[in-house]
């Protein structure tokens, strides 16, 4: 990849990087310390890169979402207050008050493909996840060259831009699903196998829509060195493969798209061959796990104060009161597992209040945590979306369908700015045109735009997720319970009059 004179991009691994051009250093996403509940840790390791990034004098730091593989709080507080910070305008506020909070004053805050002028010839917009997620990306215009930093965002595939000379994405999942659920060896192989392909298949779709020239993979995999949770860096048997293990495929997909293999610390113009956490990453793993033992072994030092009933009660309670509309007339059985003690809690209707039950409900989810982590979600020192994605949570479901409803209500409950956005969602009545049909434009999981859905065999599939629905009827098919609006698109005049809406049922 050959850049313009003056511009040079360099991996600090993960979704880091910093990009100088014309005299102007900007940094991106740099992580270096364990995130969630110490469980993940970057891949390759990073860490001599931490003394130079700490005293780099930076015009501009970029954050794109405050999970904290993105968001690392103890790197950050050693970075100059000086620095001018980009910051995505999300409906919570977040990250800018936090960021704010850590002395970061100077900001400038962009909502979606607001664009802002870096320099004379460097401009930056912002993407952002226009659905109730809040993530970004970051279009940099380096004197004609066009970096695309969609680290793990998705913003919709019809507000993607063209004409990119680099295009960095995720390749690799940053979810609990499967891989934390209880699933039989068989159908986790299966679910498993179907999440990789669908991850490759988003990707190829972003770099087709991007025109990108080049693709960078990044923002994954991390590795898990707590050998509690040693069983998710197997490349093979989980959502988060290596490059290597997707790279023919995507050849294939998109023949033309030069690839650039970074590890940390390299550029991208002049990437060193890979190392021996290529060659031998086992060996590698084994010899980083004891260089971070003192990390990963924090978790398990730290004193745990029991989790009483009238804690977790007062937990749901409070997220049910912040979540009134979203949850309206849910109802629905969950059962919580700490290490010997169980709560069954049935999510009341109106979210009036949490029954609380000393004999199980019957629920449909089983979330089966760790006493520590418990403990540090009710303390508020992390979220139920962080210790999901910890890993060390494990899930139960029966039936075995995705509950929108619930996980929302755990991932962002405490923010219900975006449960509020969430309810919006399902109301929206934009439809769009599309081979003899008439459907909502909206995909009703997360808001892909449904303009790039396939419609093939009798079946609708959003892009992103791959959710696909029964085109005649708008029946959920696969992924979730929520059903999608579709109808022939100019009714034959004997037709039976259109069905009445459909309606969540999760
Ligand atoms: S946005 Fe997730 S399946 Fe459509």
């Amino acid at each position: 990849m050959t850049l313009p004179a003056g511009t040079s991009i360099r991996h600090l691994g993960h979704a880091g990087f910093v990009v100088e051009h014309a005299g102007l250093r900007i940094l991106i996403d740099p992580w270096f310390h364990p995130a969630f509940l110490g469980a993940w840790f970057p891949y390759p390791d990073n860490r001599e890169l931490l003394p130079e990034t700490v005293a780099g004098r930076y015009d501009y730091l970029y954050i794109s979402h405050t999970h904290e593989d993105h968001f690392d709080e103890r790197l950050l507080a050693q970075l100059s207050r000086e620095t001018t910070v980009l910051v995505p305008r999300f409906r919570t506020g977040e990250p800018g008050r936090r960021l704010a909070a850590l002395g970061f004053g100077e900001q400038v805050r962009l909502g979606h493909r607001e664009q802002y002028r870096l320099g004379p010839d460097c401009t930056a917009t912002m993407l952002l996840d226009t659905s109730h997620k809040e993530d970004s990306g970051l279009l940099l215009d380096l004197g004609g060259h066009r970096f695309l930093d969609l680290n793990d965002c998705n913003t919709p595939m019809s507000e993607l831009p063209g004409d990119i000379d680099l295009l960095a994405a995720q390749y690799s999942g940053a979810m609990w699903y499967p891989n934390a659920y209880d699933y039989p060896p068989r159908a986790m192989a299966a679910k498993t196998a179907a999440v990789r392909a669908d991850l490759l298949d988003t990707l190829v779709r972003k770099v087709r829509l991007t025109g990108a020239r080049a693709y960078l993979p990044s923002a994954g995999p991390a590795c898990f060195l707590d050998p509690e949770l040693a069983r998710f860096n197997d490349r093979e048997r989980t959502i988060f493969p290596h490059w290597e293990d997707v790279a023919e495929r995507f050849a294939e997909a998109c023949p033309t798209t030069e690839v650039i293999r970074t590890a940390p610390g390299d550029r991208i113009d002049a990437p060193a061959p890979p190392g021996r956490w290529h060659s031998d990453p086992e060996g590698y793993l084994a010899d980083y796990r004891e260089r971070r033992r003192t990390e990963w072994e924090a978790y398990h030092r730290e004193p745990v104060e029991p989790v009483t009933a009238a804690e977790v009660e007062a937990h749901f309670e409070r997220l049910q009161r912040l979540n009134r509309p979203l949850l309206a007339d849910y109802r629905a059985g969950l059962r919580l597992e700490a290490e010997g003690t169980a709560w069954g809690l049935a999510l009341g209707r109106l979210a009036e209040h949490v029954e609380l039950e000393d004999e199980p409900v019957d629920p449909s989810y089983v979330i089966r945590v760790p006493a520590r982590a418990l403990r540090a979600v009710l303390d508020g020192r992390t979220g139920w979306e962080e210790a999901l994605l910890s890993m060390r949570l494990s899930l139960h479901r029966d039936p075995d369908v995705f509950d929108l409803t619930l996980l929302s209500l755990l991932r962002y409950g405490h923010r219900p700015a975006q449960t509020r956005q969430l309810v919006r969602e399902r109301t929206r009545t934009e439809t769009i045109e599309r081979d003899g049909l008439r459907l909502q434009r909206y995909c009703p999981h997360a808001g892909e735009d449904l303009s790039h859905a396939v419609i093939a065999d009798g079946l609708v599939e959003c892009p992103r997720h791959h959710w696909k629905w029964d085109a005649a009827t708008g029946a959920c098919l696969a992924g979730g319970a929520l059903p999608l609006l579709v109808e022939p698109a100019e009714p034959p005049k004997d037709a039976h009059p259109p069905r009445p809406e459909g309606r969540t049922t999760s």
